[in-house]
């Protein structure tokens, strides 16, 4: 089995959390609320089910020392934790060595500094946790490792919408061990990946709304512009419509669809939209081929996007039932809480359109306060700071309420600043420690959780560590 082993440099550590597992009379399965966060537990779950190993599944927003003392407390001996875990191992080994369980790790986050036997992390062995494995993706090695009835490729599908959950297709496709499991993907027949398009929505969205709401790359006239890409559409020589109704991207042909892209790309080039920016608008779709057509379900973006919209939400337990295969009930319940979702992103990009952020010397900052839900003021981030309208060059803070008593910050940056030294899960890291909270992540994106009453404080570290990183 290990010679087919999609990810080699792994193929130890998965192997030891495997027989680890197998051993368990039971497992408690803990994973982050997130898209790659329920992609992750929906892998570890249907591979423990398959080995017929009983287990139950929870979500935390974050994993803190207090609900790791919380799951300490519990009756399971075994704990896995998928998607966080690595970067919470200090407050997790204490446990351990008092026998309260025994944890086995499958994560891509920045790791702590104790180590614990069965810790299963692409940074371990050199590979990029940001952007060539995510959490689903280390689960899904561990699947591998785990083979119950099969051998678990069809999961590969589930790890491919994780990475692309967590935005690790920054340059229009997946790369290294993420690139292994779409490999796999597409031997076992569940996915696709293919040339196209690069922008949100290809199964789901009318034509129009397709080209206005596309923000990553600003066509002028058409982006954010409706009767604009109404224009555009009615000039192609491509029959836009059918029965009065506006088709969507996936109701063309080929050549319709070469006809429009193509389009596109002429009207980008003519409004002076710069070349990198152009090749950003095609990029590797990865096409789920068991999911109805025209569904989100098809295309791992978008699944992606319906899943955050119920984790982030506190209904973890319907993107969940979702990926185990519930088209009933719970994928009703997920198209809900979608509109719901789309509805916050875009009041919030609009919040952060409007207000603008405050400029320090290295990086620039918002307080959504209340306005944006802290478990999605990082997606807004990372929108708003994508979208153009802010200054791209200096990463983003973005700050949101989470309790009485703590503010919850976001960070995000870009593959550039990265290049320059950017590490943002350090920044986080170390600025909130010094304030009395605590966070971490990845280089491109992290977070943390503070005392109300120290941001002024927390703000100036993090420009005083960022300065000295790009320094
Ligand atoms: O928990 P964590 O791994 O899930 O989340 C990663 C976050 O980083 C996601 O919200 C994703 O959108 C963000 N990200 C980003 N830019 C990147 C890579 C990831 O904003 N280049
Ligand atoms: O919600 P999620 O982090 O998965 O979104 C990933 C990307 O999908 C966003 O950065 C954005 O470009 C796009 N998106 C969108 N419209 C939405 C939701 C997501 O364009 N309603
Ligand atoms: O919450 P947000 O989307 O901003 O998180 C960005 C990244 O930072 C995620 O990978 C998340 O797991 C990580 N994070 C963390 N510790 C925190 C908050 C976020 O490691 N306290
Ligand atoms: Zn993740």
């Amino acid at each position: 089995m290990s010679a087919s082993a999609p990810v080699p440099e792994l193929a130890d550590r998965a192997a030891a959390c495997a027989e680890r597992l197998r051993a368990a009379d039971e497992v408690l399965l803990a994973s982050h609320i997130d898209a790659d966060g329920l992609t992750s537990a929906a892998v570890a779950s249907s591979a423990l089910e398959r080995a017929a190993i009983p287990h139950e599944v929870v979500f935390e927003k974050q994993l803190d020392a207090e609900r790791i003392a919380a799951i300490a407390e519990t009756e399971y001996d075994t704990v896995l934790f998928t998607d966080f875990g690595s970067g919470q191992i200090d407050d997790i080994v204490p446990h351990e060595e008092r026998g309260a369980f025994t944890p086995v790790i499958a994560d891509h986050h920045q790791p702590g500094d104790a180590d614990t036997e069965f810790h299963l992390n692409p940074l371990l062995e050199g590979i990029d946790g940001g952007s060539e494995l995510s959490g689903a993706g280390a689960a899904y090695v561990l699947a591998r490792a785990l083979e119950g009835d099969g051998d678990n490729r069809d999961l590969a599908r589930l790890a491919i919408v994780g990475a692309v959950g967590d935005m690790q297709d920054q340059d229009g496709e997946l790369h290294g061990a993420n690139a292994a499991i779409v490999d796999d993907g597409v031997a076992a027949g569940v996915v696709e990946g293919g040339t196209d398009l690069a922008v949100y929505g290809k199964q789901t969205r009318p034509l129009p709304k397709l080209l206005e709401y596309a923000s990553d790359v600003q066509i002028p006239g058409v982006t954010n512009d409706h009767n604009g890409a109404v224009a555009f559409l009615d000039g192609l020589d491509v029959d836009c419509r059918a029965d009065g109704e506006w088709r969507r991207w996936v109701d063309l042909t080929a050549d319709e669809r070469q006809t429009v892209a193509s389009a596109l790309v002429k009207r980008a080039v003519a409004s002076g939209v710069p070349a990198d920016r152009i090749d950003d608008l095609v990029g590797t779709t990865y096409t789920l081929t068991a999911e109805p057509e025209g569904t989100e379900l098809r295309d791992a973006s978008e699944f992606s996007t319906l899943l955050n919209a119920t984790a982030r939400y506190e209904r973890g337990d319907v993107g969940l039932a979702v990926c185990l295969g519930d088209r009933d009930e719970a994928l009703t319940a997920a198209r809900t809480l979608l509109r719901n979702h789309r509805r916050n992103l875009s009041e919030g990009l609009e919040f952060v359109k409007n207000e603008g952020t405050t400029t320090e010397e290295h990086v620039q900052w918002f307080h959504a306060d209340d306005r944006i839900r802290e478990t999605i003021v990082g997606i807004v981030a990372g929108m708003a700071l994508g979208a153009g309208g802010i200054d791209p060059r200096k990463p983003i803070l973005a700050f949101a309420n989470e309790s009485d008593t703590e503010v919850k910050v976001s960070a995000r940056g870009s593959g550039a600043l990265v290049r320059k030294g950017l590490d943002l899960s350090v920044v986080m890291r170390e600025a909130s420690q010094s304030v009395g909270g605590d966070g971490g992540g990845h280089v491109v994106a992290a977070g943390a959780t503070i005392p109300r009453g120290e941001v002024e404080a927390f703000v100036a570290e993090a420009d005083r560590i960022v300065g000295e990183q790009l320094g």
